[in-house]
């Protein structure tokens, strides 16, 4: 038996990360155990939009929870930092979301709506507009530009996170949980390879990774590698994108080092499998030349996978689980993990401290919806 700690957190993502600084940060002893390397799945490989009103398709519960993180990103880049001297490399450059037709740009209307109706920026472009903003875009009918979404550099927010993880936590890389086992008196044995540690409360954030760790312990929620192709280029010297471009599921990310990363393929069927493969690239690569062919001459850099953690509503779900006290989940982020992050953190810190939980996060709270299966 290992010395004990207040929290294990089985999986260091951006959520496990982030969640585990935040208990670190509240007085917590905290451990992070991964079964590769910190940040080395999904978080690593986002293409770090910070699409609040991009990736929300209604006003609700879920569009508030990623707004409210969106709005706590540029003190989070800072505080990383300070705290680690990594800059994370926030872009506030918007999305822009076209249209071909003029039942494209109604859809988009109709968004525009309900997202000023909630007190967000949503300015509608026409033809012109977005020729003169994004000269490499081909013509179309029109656009919606959402200055306040941006993107953050994943594979930096990622550095920085460990960064702050191991300044503020101990940490195991190499180290695959094999079982989180409840002991008598409310504590728990989380079992690897080669140690068990012991922990008065477990957090599990291990992402595509998480069901087979919930289900012998009775928890029927299921959490399903969806995979995601992506692919870098350097356009040629001269030619740039501003903002982001989305359209039909494809977008195109501006860094700030002037590269676009171009994503993504959303495959529900490829289960573990994390090859890059020609039907996914060359899907990429035409849509790329579809939308932006000013770009068509720009530099390949590589190409990549990630697998999104997809729960059933495509929602995360927080906090403590029914039925054991003291066992922790922050699962389920599906396309949003980066984004999410931030207001994550704090969601965590409030169920393991057992500061209040506000009436506007009860609808992703664990206790609302993971079933129990015995
Ligand atoms: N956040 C975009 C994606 O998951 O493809």
């Amino acid at each position: 038996m290992t010395a004990g700690y207040d929290v294990v957190v089985v999986g260091g993502g951006a959520i496990g990360m982030a969640s585990a600084w935040r208990l670190a940060q509240a007085g917590m002893k905290v451990l992070v155990v991964d079964k590769g390397r910190l940040g080395g799945e999904a978080s690593s490989a986002a293409a770090g939009m910070l699409g609040a009103q991009l990736e929300a398709h209604r006003a609700g519960s879920f569009y508030e929870l990623c707004r409210e993180s969106r709005a706590l990103y540029p003190t989070y880049v800072a505080e990383l930092l300070e705290f680690t001297g990594i800059d994370a490399q926030l872009v506030q450059n918007g999305i822009l979301q076209l249209a071909y037709t003029e039942a494209d740009a109604t859809l988009l209307h109709e968004r525009a709506y309900w997202q000023r109706q909630a007190g967000d920026s949503a300015v509608w472009m026409d033809a012109s507009e977005v020729q003169a903003a994004e000269p490499v875009i081909r013509p179309v009918y029109g656009g919606l530009f959402l200055p306040d979404d941006g993107n953050v550099s994943a594979p930096r927010l990622v550095k920085a996170l460990a960064k702050a993880v191991g300044m503020s936590c101990d940490v195991r890389e190499g180290s695959p949980v094999s079982a989180i086992s409840p002991e008598t008196g409310g504590t728990f044995v989380v079992t690897t390879a080669t140690d068990r540690f012991h922990a008065d409360k477990v957090l599990l954030t291990a992402g595509a990774w998480s069901s087979s760790l919930l289900r012998p312990l009775g928890y029927t929620w299921e959490i399903q590698p969806v995979k995601g192709q992506m692919l870098s280029i350097r356009p040629p010297f001269g030619v740039s994108l501003r903002r982001t471009v989305y359209v039909g599921g494809t977008y195109l990310v501006p860094k700030r080092d002037g590269t676009v990363v171009v994503g993504a393929t959303e495959e529900r069927d490829a289960g573990f499998n994390r090859d890059v493969t020609i039907g996914g690239i060359s899907a990429l690569s035409e849509a790329l030349r579809e939308i932006a062919p000013g770009l068509s001459h720009a530099e390949f850099l590589q190409s990549w996978t990630g697998l999104r953690p997809g729960s059933p509503d495509g929602e995360p779900r927080i906090g403590e689980l029914p039925g054991l006290p003291g066992l922790m989940i922050a699962i389920g982020h599906f396309r949003n993990g980066i984004l999410l992050s931030a207001v994550t953190a704090q969601m965590v810190a409030a169920a393991a401290t057992g500061r209040g939980w506000p009436e506007r996060w009860q609808p992703f709270h664990a206790a609302q919806t993971v079933q129990i299966g015995r």
